[in-house]
């Protein structure tokens, strides 16, 4: 099969956009100068683009985990998407963004393989609709929600991620109940008084097309033989988006085409109406995000020259985790006058080798095309807006960044930047 892509857009001068000095039709040095650096901001017109591409789908549940600002998650609820929740913290914020706790279609979903005591206790407490990845949830749902209803993540046998670390399916992977298990999942459910109400499959995190449509058939399977209780069914996430210039983008209709098609047939062999749910993080998110850093060193180690900017892998941990490639953008702080590209390697400010943005899986470094850069010019990170400020930690005692949301041309601060005493908050030296 082909993979389908969409209509490109034509090329924009790569020079000059190296240079723009503009996100979301703010200007990029007003909001260093205004919130200062590390900054994260989000274009809120992208996000909700990404949501309108993808309305086909009877249900669009947002995985928070990839940004679960509240601003993010608001903006989402109010295109009309609901919501996955992973923890405890993931269903306080969907509440506290206005996300009602029950309804139909439940508008949180707690989808994980384990419920930690917190978990429980909210699913428990607020009425949460819960999505078991292990035969031993449905028991501990059970014991505390008698008469409950669920739905079961399976496993499928096969999995793919852009890295092996966000490939969730196959037999390495800890995720979901195993395919060969779904039946005596549904005994063990309906044993105990619960009725499985709906299947649901993810394989994994920027998979491609070919991957991500083999779900269709497994997922429709796994609901037919679970049965007439099954009233919906989720495609997951893991929908990709391009990093780089010129790889694929799934086309979200012929996406959704896969799914209906294998939809109708179980609809009229289970003879009900099966809703059709999709749970993307990163694609209504990545793009929409931005990192904006600003440059503190300039420096040559014998023929590599770098550039050591005031953002670390405590904010955007991708490169150092997964040698993820972001692109990137020189901000000049001066005039805009045409400056000679450079092979450079950028890192941040932590005491610890691997803090590089420019870095392949299995931490080599490489070496990116940058215009030539002065200490206090700055530099934007792009396709941040995923797993960025969501999987930032305070290493090194580092304040976490502040988080702008642009709406129509203006920036709103959705997280003040922590501060020192953030980061000591609830340490105490115990007495002599
Ligand atoms: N649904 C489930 C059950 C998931 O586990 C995930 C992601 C998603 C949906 C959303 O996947 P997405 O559409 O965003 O690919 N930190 C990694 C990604 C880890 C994804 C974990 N689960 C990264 O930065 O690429």
């Amino acid at each position: 099969m082909s993979r389908p892509t969409r209509d490109r857009q034509p090329v924009p001068d790569r020079s000059g956009d190296l240079l723009r000095r503009e996100v979301a039709g703010v200007d990029l040095l007003e909001i260093a100068r205004d919130f200062g650096t590390p900054t994260y901001l989000y274009d809120a017109a992208t996000i909700r683009e990404r949501i309108s591409r993808l309305r086909d789908f009877d249900v669009i549940r947002y995985a928070q985990k990839a940004n679960s600002n509240l601003a993010v998650l608001d903006l989402v609820r109010r295109e009309g998407a609901l919501v996955d929740a992973v923890s405890a913290g993931e269903i306080h914020r969907a509440l506290a963004a206005g996300f009602p706790a029950t309804g139909s279609p439940a508008p949180i979903v707690y989808t994980a393989d384990i419920f930690d005591r917190p978990a429980l206790e909210a699913v428990a407490a607020h009425g949460i609709a819960v999505n078991c990845g292990s035969p031993d949830m449905i028991d501990q749902y059970a014991d505390r929600v008698p008469g409950g209803e669920i739905t079961l993540r399976i496993n499928p046998g096969f999995g793919h991620g852009h890295s092996r670390k966000t490939n969730t399916g196959g037999e390495h992977s800890k995720h979901g109940i195993w395919h060969e298990e779904l039946e005596s999942a549904v005994a063990r459910a309906r044993g105990r008084g619960l009725s499985v109400s709906g299947v649901h499959t993810h394989i994994g995190s920027g998979a491609d097309f070919e991957h991500l449509s083999r779900v269709a058939d497994s997922l429709m399977e796994f609901a037919r033989r679970v049965g007439p209780s099954v009233a919906s069914v989720s495609a997951g996430g893991g929908l990709p988006v391009p990093y780089r210039r010129g790889d694929p983008e799934i086309d979200p209709r012929a996406y959704f085409e896969v799914f209906d098609r294998a939809r109708r047939a179980l609809e009229r062999d289970l003879g009900r109406p099966v809703s059709l749910e999709i749970e993307p993080g990163r694609y209504l998110v990545a793009e929409a995000g931005f990192l904006l850093t600003e440059v503190r060193a300039v420096k040559r180690m014998g023929s590599n020259l770098f550039y050591l900017v005031d953002a670390g892998f405590n904010d955007l941990a991708r490169p150092v985790l997964y040698g993820a490639y972001h692109p990137m953008r020189l901000v000049p702080a001066t005039g805009e006058a045409p400056r000679e590209l450079r092979e450079v390697v950028v890192g941040g400010p932590l005491c610890e080798s691997g803090d590089i943005f420019t870095q392949e899986e299995g931490g080599f470094v490489r070496r990116e095309r940058l215009p030539e850069a002065r200490v206090g010019d700055f530099l934007l990170i792009e396709v941040a807006g995923a797993y960025a400020f969501t999987m930032s930690s305070n290493y090194n005692s580092r304040p976490r960044a502040a988080e702008i949301l642009v709406r129509e041309g203006k920036a709103h601060l959705v997280r003040a930047r922590e501060s020192l005493d953030d980061l000591i908050r609830g340490e105490v030296i115990p007495a002599d």
